[in-house]
């Protein structure tokens, strides 16, 4: 049995279910062929955005039919529910992208700005080619353009948790997707 209530409490402010886990398992096995489809036989390197992205790429990753190796990276920018628009990244030392073609693994993109700060250093780095995979984007928050981008569901611009994104550290372990109660 997964963790898969109606309703959470996190610290005080209520969550409700937003996004089944059998419809995140169904989107997610639908993009991992299309990356099939696109990378097979490139060999690509999935670049994971630690921590909201680690169950996306671990049910990614295993429903890709082809050869890729993986990376992890952390980036951090939120503080409880607010991004603090100063974004930094941690494990980029020792990442080898010489002619890899990278896909980079979001959680969720909210204004774009850990993305758009992510893309120049990648190619800095020697990546052949830099594409996205993020498996929520709030389309009505996005600041910065990422073309091609693949995306899983669109949401309104509301605080979400669950399967890998947090609110303060907690509800990563929700199997669904779950909204904040207005
Ligand atoms: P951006 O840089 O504004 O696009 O924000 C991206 C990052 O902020 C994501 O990778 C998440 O870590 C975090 N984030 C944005 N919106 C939410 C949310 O609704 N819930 C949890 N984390 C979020
Ligand atoms: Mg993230």
């Amino acid at each position: 049995m997964v963790y898969n209530p109606q309703k959470v409490n996190l610290r005080g402010r209520v969550f409700e279910r937003f996004i089944s886990p059998e419809r995140i398992a169904r989107r997610v096995e639908e993009m991992a062929g299309e990356l099939t489809d696109r990378y097979a036989g490139r060999e690509p390197l999935f670049l994971s955005v630690l921590k909201g992205a680690y169950i996306f790429t671990a049910d990614l990753c295993r429903s890709f039919g082809a050869e890729t190796s993986l990376a992890f990276i952390k980036a951090s920018s939120y503080e409880g529910m607010r991004s603090t628009g100063d974004v930094r990244f941690a494990g980029l030392e020792g990442l080898d992208l010489r002619d890899r073609e990278v896909l980079v693994i979001e959680d969720i993109v909210d204004s774009g700005a850990t993305l758009h700060a992510l893309m120049p250093v990648l190619r800095g780095l020697g990546a052949s080619g830099v594409e996205i995979c993020t498996l929520l984007l709030k389309p009505t928050e996005l600041r910065h353009s990422l073309p091609g981008m693949m995306v899983g569901f669109e949401i309104p611009s509301a605080f979400v948790v669950g399967y890998g994104l947090d609110y303060d550290e907690l509800g990563r372990n929700l199997a669904g997707i779950y909204k904040l109660a207005e």
